[in-house]
């Protein structure tokens, strides 16, 4: 009995360290202002989780993957800074969410990205990735690795 045990223990530890490891670091990469970055997109439904202007930042290894067709490797990074619409829409408003993509294959859930919202201030905001996020990615892109936008939406590409 103590053997049957002990033998579960060592089969079920590893998917326990597994699980631990997998916690989402939930911390904005530093620098991310200086990857490269997306035309300037406005979004004036207000029924969308999206309203408002936005910009997207991709590091050296998520535009790798944008330019190979939306194939990213293991560690690509992409953010997104909000922006309120002001009166005169030509002008952003203050900044009101940031959201980030990380390739990681531990995040089998969220088809192995952690998908992670922060406040302006950069601090998490703890939403759900899963019931919160994946939702529209899967819909959108799932045939392009989960990833909606495309290189079309970076100039000089
Ligand atoms: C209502 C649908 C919807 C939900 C929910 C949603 N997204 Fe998105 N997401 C989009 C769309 C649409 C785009 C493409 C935006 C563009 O092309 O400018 C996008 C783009 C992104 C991108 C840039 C990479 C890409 O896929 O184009 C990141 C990063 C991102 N979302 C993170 C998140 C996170 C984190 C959450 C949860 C907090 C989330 N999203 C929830 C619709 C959604």
């Amino acid at each position: 009995m103590k053997i049957a045990i002990a033998i579960i223990i060592v089969m079920f530890l590893p998917m326990f360290t597994n699980f631990v490891s997998a916690a989402p670091a939930q911390t904005l990469p530093k620098g991310y202002l200086s990857w490269k970055k997306s035309e300037r997109k406005v979004v004036t439904d207000k029924n969308s989780l999206f309203y408002g202007i936005h910009y997207i930042y991709a590091d050296k290894k998520a535009q790798s993957g944008y330019l190979a067709g939306n194939r990213f490797a293991e560690g690509s990074r992409i953010v997104i800074e909000f922006f309120n619409i002001k009166e005169n829409p030509a002008v952003d408003g203050p900044k009101n969410m940031i959201v980030m993509m990380k390739k990681d294959k531990r995040q089998a859930a969220t088809g192995g990205w952690l998908f992670a919202g922060f406040g302006a201030d950069g601090k998490p905001s703890g939403l759900d990735p899963v019931t919160t996020c994946f939702g529209c990615h899967q819909k959108d892109a799932a045939q392009r690795d989960f990833v909606i936008s495309t290189k079309k939406d970076f100039k000089n590409f």
